[in-house]
């Protein structure tokens, strides 16, 4: 059976601590300059219907690194359900290629493509979550404390596909996770009883970031309007205004907390430039950890 990583909750707990000690050793390997190449004479195809920098980046760069050919596919190139239909694209890549990695517009897609690709599919972002994102983000975060105990992590901004992602690592790892964000753009609130319920974390949804942040482990935020919801901005920063991550708010949440972004920010809105230039700032660690971890979920559902 081919192995998908289309949701955090397609691996177990074990899988998940697999994926961070493959990430600790293909990234020493990479420091190293090794000759490794898992992925020699293989190919992946790269499907984007979004921008992207950081996604296609790593993942071209580190197939590439581990003996591998990445093609990359940009959004005029394929009109992934549009020019073509979704289970037609999935067949036919997969009779080229041996993996495919995809940022699309509709989940159902995504699923789509899974069902019918007969090679491994990973998720590079859908609107509903980036499962590879997360995956980096709390690596990056068992680097800089060294363990993941008793940790608070507060996202403070749109309830958005980086929050499901959370919601989903929720269910394998424990953890308090809290989503300050305005009462309009909350996460889906069943979603948010369903990995209450399942009793792994503790989620709230707040909308004072002042006291969200409070003993913060880490202060998370994302932009306020996503791809594909730009021309929402002006009015999205009506709503917002309180919700920007500034001195004033880091400062609540105690010298302690560690400040992340999956990128890319805009400056001054979100975030100020202050906080992203700090010194507890590591958001540039958590970029390049896109690449090791997904590096190593690659190896993953090669079965490699
Ligand atoms: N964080 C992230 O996925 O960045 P890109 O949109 O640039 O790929
Ligand atoms: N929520 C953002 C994440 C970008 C990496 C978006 O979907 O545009």
């Amino acid at each position: 059976m081919k192995r998908d990583f289309l949701h955090i909750t397609d691996f177990t707990v074990e899988e998940i601590h697999e994926i961070f000690d493959k990430a600790k050793e293909v990234k020493a390997r990479f420091k190293n300059r090794e000759d490794y190449k898992p992925f020699k004479d293989h190919s992946l195809a790269m499907i984007f219907a979004k921008p992207s920098a950081r996604t296609r980046i790593s993942f071209e760069t580190g197939f590439f690194r581990m003996g591998g050919h990445a093609l990359y596919l940009s959004p005029a190139d394929i009109e992934i359900g549009k020019r073509e239909a979704v289970k037609d694209v999935a067949r036919v890549i997969s009779r080229y290629n041996d993996m495919i990695m995809a940022r699309l517009f509709k989940h159902e897609h995504m699923l789509e493509l899974a069902e019918y690709s007969s090679v491994p599919v990973v998720n590079g972002l859908t609107d509903k979550n980036h499962p590879c994102q997360v995956m980096a983000d709390i690596f990056t975060i068992l680097e800089h404390r060294g363990n993941l105990d008793d940790m608070k992590i507060v996202y403070v901004g749109d309830g958005n596909n980086i929050v499901y992602s959370w919601l989903s690592l929720a269910m394998r790892l424990p953890f308090h996770f809290v989503c300050a964000c305005p009462e309009n753009y909350k996460p889906d609130m069943d979603m948010v009883k369903k990995v209450n319920d399942a009793g792994v974390s503790t989620i709230e949804v707040l909308h004072d970031p002042k006291a969200a942040v409070k003993d913060a482990d880490v202060v998370y935020t994302d932009v306020w309007a996503s791809m594909g919801q730009k021309h929402e901005i002006e009015e999205r920063m009506k709503h917002f205004k309180e919700f920007q991550i500034n001195d004033d708010l880091m400062a609540a949440a105690g010298s302690n907390a560690y400040f992340m972004h999956c990128l890319p920010a805009e400056r001054g809105k979100e975030v100020t430039d202050s906080v992203l230039e700090a010194k507890n700032s590591i958001i540039f660690d958590e970029a390049e950890n896109r690449m090791h971890v997904q590096n190593a979920i690659m190896l993953k559902v090669a079965g490699k």
